[in-house]
């Protein structure tokens, strides 16, 4: 027998993350009617998302500290009481992490799904009555049958001990597109919801909570499956859209061609579109690297080894592309950076965000390390206990005096004001677009610089006039200078 709701009161999130946070947050500013609940085992983080300082938050979202400062302790709440809300919710949202395998089958590629897993558990477990289990998460296509069969199991014990309850589920799919540093934009005016489910009931009760918000012909409707795969296939076409045009960056270099001008060009046709085709360092994120990784086991596993390999090219493009960059600034610094000084600008994987994971500057920064530079990093956002668990080096402090002796363990050290980092330093190296970067004086720089000075900009966010009259080697991101090198016939 179907049991009904007729319409959600209390949902429960699990995972106050950079998508349950936000998400959660959005919703409850929309639906004053409804009780948001997220909760987490993370107690730093609870602590965090409850701190009276709204510039403590966990995670940095232009416009989220203002829309919990509205809701929070009105109806939207962060705990780490799981069990209990849990039991009351009538809604309950998985956005817990799915990050790539590390061990056992399927590891470098899979997702590992312990913690979605382990959530079905607590669901099943501690639920009291009908319940609508939400997938946040980016999940493999056919998550729902796995989560389905635990929470269903929970019912064969409740028949087999003869329990009273009449507990019963829907799993929906819904997953979500949200990019950080826009997050809240992104979800008060998504370009489309995607619900995904079988039952119609649950889908509507789901649809009615965006439609607080949301046009009602943005909210498409699939079957499960297609939700699911279509989450993985939205983030593999974005990022093969970057490899794509760092690639066509690496050819422009060579041969005197632009690549902004290219991209220019072709994103002009309505066909192809002019967003995300911005040459950089390469694509970051907790995300796309995972979810292509993860599409790409799924394709092995049904015995498509040819479109496996397809979608691995995007990945390893990008490593490529990274390794290109780091190589690259060696080249030009004499083929040594042994006590060079380099300064980084910006840590992020992209800008208004201070989430670093798979940035870019990960792995430039270690190559540059392990070639002797000595890095001062700057980033207005990252918090540098984070850069130190990236590089996994500790920052020096008192550069002048330390660092001799610490050579062998490789320095770096954070750069708190960016004026003085710039200071007899050989290069200057931009990875993360922030605002603040593009309003550098170029020209009262070099006065600081050592000569020969190198400015590498792999965000292009420097007008190139700006370095007129100064005395700095300027390099861009896809920018071929013509030269004899580069006639090829
Ligand atoms: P996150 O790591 O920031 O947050 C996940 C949280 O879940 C953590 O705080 C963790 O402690 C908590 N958690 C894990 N297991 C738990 C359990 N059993 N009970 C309670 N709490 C638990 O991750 P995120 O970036 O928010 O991503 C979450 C999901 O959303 C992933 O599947 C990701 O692929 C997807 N996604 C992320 C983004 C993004 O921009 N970060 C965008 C779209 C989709
Ligand atoms: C991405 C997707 O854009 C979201 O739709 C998706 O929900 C999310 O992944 C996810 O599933 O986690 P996000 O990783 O937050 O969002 O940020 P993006 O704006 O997509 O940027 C990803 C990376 O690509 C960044 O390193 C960025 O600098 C780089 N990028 C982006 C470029 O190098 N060039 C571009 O033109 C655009």
């Amino acid at each position: 027998m179907e049991i009904r709701i007729n319409e959600i009161k209390n949902i429960c999130c699990i995972g106050a993350g950079y998508v349950g946070g936000p998400t959660m947050a959005v919703i409850a500013d929309n639906c004053p009617n409804i009780q948001v609940e997220v909760v987490d085992l993370n107690k730093e983080r609870i602590k965090k998302w409850n701190s009276n300082n709204f510039n403590d938050l966990p995670i940095y979202e232009p416009g989220l500290s203002e829309i919990v400062k509205r809701c929070r302790g009105k109806n939207l709440h962060f705990s780490n009481f799981i069990k209990e809300n849990i039991e009351k919710a009538d809604m309950i949202f998985i956005s817990v992490n799915t990050p790539t395998k590390e061990k056992g089958l399927g590891a470098g590629k899979a997702s590992n799904l312990k913690w979605v897993e382990a959530c079905a558990r607590q669901v099943a477990k501690y639920s009291s009555r009908h319940t609508i289990v939400v997938e946040k998460s980016t999940l493999p296509v056919r998550t729902a049958e796995v989560i389905k069969s635990i929470l269903d199991s929970s019912q064969e014990e409740i028949l087999n001990n003869n329990e009273n309850k009449k507990k019963s589920f829907d799993v929906l799919s819904n997953p979500e597109f949200l990019s950080e540093g826009t997050a809240i934009k992104d979800l008060l005016y998504p370009d489309r919801v995607l619900i995904g489910g079988d039952n119609q009931r649950a889908i509507n009760l789901l649809s009615n909570i965006y439609l607080k918000w949301v046009p009602k012909d943005k909210i498409i409707e699939t079957n499960i499956w297609s939700s699911e795969l279509a989450k993985l296939t939205a983030n593999a076409f974005l990022a093969q859209r970057i490899s794509s045009i760092n690639s066509i960056g690496a050819l422009c270099e060579a041969t005197g061609a632009d690549v902004r001008e290219v991209s220019r060009a072709i994103g002009s046709d309505s066909r192809i579109g002019s967003k995300f085709l911005d040459a950089g360092p390469g694509f970051g994120g907790s995300c796309f690297k995972k979810d292509i990784l993860n599409l790409v086991y799924l394709c092995e596993y049904f015995g498509l080894k040819e479109v496996a390999d397809y979608w691995h090219e995007v990945v390893k493009l990008n490593t490529w592309h990274q390794k290109r960059i780091s190589k690259l600034i060696v080249k030009k610094l004499f083929g040594t950076l042994t006590n060079k000084k380099i300064v980084i600008l910006g840590f992020a994987f992209k800008n208004n965000t201070n989430d670093t994971r798979e940035s870019a500057a990960i792995q430039i920064c270690k190559d540059l390390i392990d070639e002797g530079a000595i890095l001062f990093i700057h980033d207005p956002k990252v918090d540098p206990k984070q850069i130190s668990l990236d590089l996994g080096i500790s920052p020096i402090k008192n550069i002048n005096q330390e660092y001799k002796n610490d050579f062998n363990k490789g320095i770096w050290h954070f750069a708190e004001n960016i004026s003085e980092a710039f200071i007899g330093s050989d290069a200057v190296l931009i990875l993360t677009e922030w605002d603040q970067y593009k309003d550098i004086n170029w020209f009262e720089v070099s006065k600081l610089m050592r000569k020969p000075s190198w400015v590498f900009d792999a965000r292009s966010i420097i007008n190139p006039t700006s370095m007129k009259n100064t005395n700095i080697n300027f390099w861009r991101i896809g920018e071929g200078l013509l030269n004899e090198d580069n006639i090829f016939f």
